[in-house]
């Protein structure tokens, strides 16, 4: 019996993920325990081997056995732990020797490394701009951006989705000799498209403001050697102000950077909150992301079967009528309008055997519930042509596609 049974001093706040609907449906699928890596497949705990069409290991480096053994090195040399926060007692040798490496992967001078993406934007956002300054954002960024601009207390304006006039006649309107700090995404996480960096990195230099670019999904996924937005544009590296990425997702550590001058870095380093008041990363971390990098640099065939996957996957599915929006990413968004439609649609798809999910109202707007797809270079030609039939049988089963497309998808 719970010592909380009569204790009651507020209403908890309301749920506004679809839990209830989806457990009542009998197709809830999240917080699913995936109990072993295969490849492209995982384990699921109650479930059997499954395709993985949610995972953010873009180029199948979870399970390298390089990024194992520098991990497992990293505790021997350094335990589990570290003696505390950075800049006081926790700064460990391969701390600074991964900020190089990053700097040296996003051409910049330095880096700084935080405990999660989520917590380098955060931290790093409400380090840079104040109460008098002005942040301006695309409407699709990720909650991490949005959260570090309500703390920051700098007014906070939004412009329409990747939309460069819009954002134009905001600047135009901002006093010339305000702090200006313009933040995106690279790749936005639900809808898979591309930032217009060429655009906005000029309207930045225009109109004097400092631009930020989350590269949460782009790093690994974008350009040919998987150095992300500004190789995929060809633009020189100095279109981007500040570089921000994870280590969790094409890197399979945790964790999350912010590269720049060394003037930035500094700052960030002895002002920002989520750094100077928080554990430093644990060695194995560390020694997994330092690895990583090496990787990426070392195979870029897996960039190759990344892009030829997702293209595939791509094309196919666009084919049998599916919309995708804009997606040029592994990120690959199959929109069914009513949540409950992508529920159910989701649920034909994990029932034969692909672990993917419904990404529901209002997480993104209504009517644009979706099934998210993610291809990676983990996957096998076979897997995806599966994943793509089973996929046109579920959109035909539930109305998302007309019956018409019945001739299926040619392996
Ligand atoms: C665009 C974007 N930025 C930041 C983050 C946060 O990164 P992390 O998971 O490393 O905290 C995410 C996480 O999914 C993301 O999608």
């Amino acid at each position: 019996m719970s010592t909380y049974h009569n204790y009651k001093p507020f209403e908890l706040p309301q749920l506004i993920w679809p839990v209830k609907m989806g457990k009542e449906m009998g197709v809830y699928f999240y917080l699913e325990p995936v109990a072993a890596l295969r490849g492209g497949r995982v384990v699921v705990e109650g479930r059997g081997e499954m395709i993985m069409l949610s995972s953010y290991s873009y180029l199948g480096l979870l399970g390298h056995p390089e990024i194992e053994k520098e991990a497992k090195q990293a505790i021997e040399k350094f335990s589990t732990g570290c003696h505390g926060v950075r800049l006081l007692a926790g700064t460990l040798t391969i701390h600074n020797e991964l900020e190089k490496q990053i700097a040296k992967f996003k051409w910049t001078d330095d880096a700084i490394v935080y405990s999660s993406g989520y917590v380098a934007n955060v931290s790093s956002i409400s380090t840079l701009v104040k109460r008098n300054d002005f942040v301006i954002c695309d409407k699709l960024n990720h909650a991490s951006i949005v959260d570090g601009c309500v703390l920051s207390g700098a007014k906070f304006l939004r412009f329409r989705h990747n939309d460069m006039d819009h954002l134009e006649k905001i600047l135009k309107k901002l006093n010339s000799g305000a702090n200006k700090l313009v933040v995106v995404d690279a790749v936005f996480s639900m809808d898979g498209d591309i930032i217009n960096l060429p655009v906005i990195s000029k309207l930045c230099r225009k109109y004097g403001a400092l631009l930020m670019v989350d590269e949460a999904h782009s790093l690994g996924v974008l350009g040919k050697r998987g150095h992300g937005v500004e190789e995929h544009f060809g633009l020189s590296p100095g279109a981007i102000d500040i570089k921000m990425g994870t280590l969790s997702k094409t890197i399979p550590s945790v964790g999350g950077y912010i590269a720049g001058s060394t003037k930035l870095i500094e700052l960030l380093k002895h002002q920002s909150r989520g750094f100077i008041y928080s554990a430093a990363l644990p060695p194995a971390q560390v020694g997994a992301a330092i690895a990583a990098l090496k990787v990426i640099e070392n195979e870029p065939e897996r960039i190759e079967i990344l892009h030829k996957n997702i293209s595939h996957f791509k094309k196919a599915i666009e084919h049998l009528g599916f919309n995708t929006l804009k997606s040029e990413s592994a990120i690959i968004p199959i929109i069914c309008g009513e949540t409950e439609t992508a529920m159910e649609m989701a649920k034909l798809c994990q029932d034969e055997g692909l672990f993917v999910q419904a990404i529901p109202h209002p997480v993104v707007p209504k009517g644009t519930a979706r099934l998210r797809c993610i291809i990676t270079a983990a996957h096998t030609r076979e897997d995806i042509d599966y994943s793509i039939n089973v996929i046109l049988k579920a959109g035909q089963k539930t109305g998302v596609i007309s019956q018409r497309s019945k001739a299926g998808h040619k392996m």
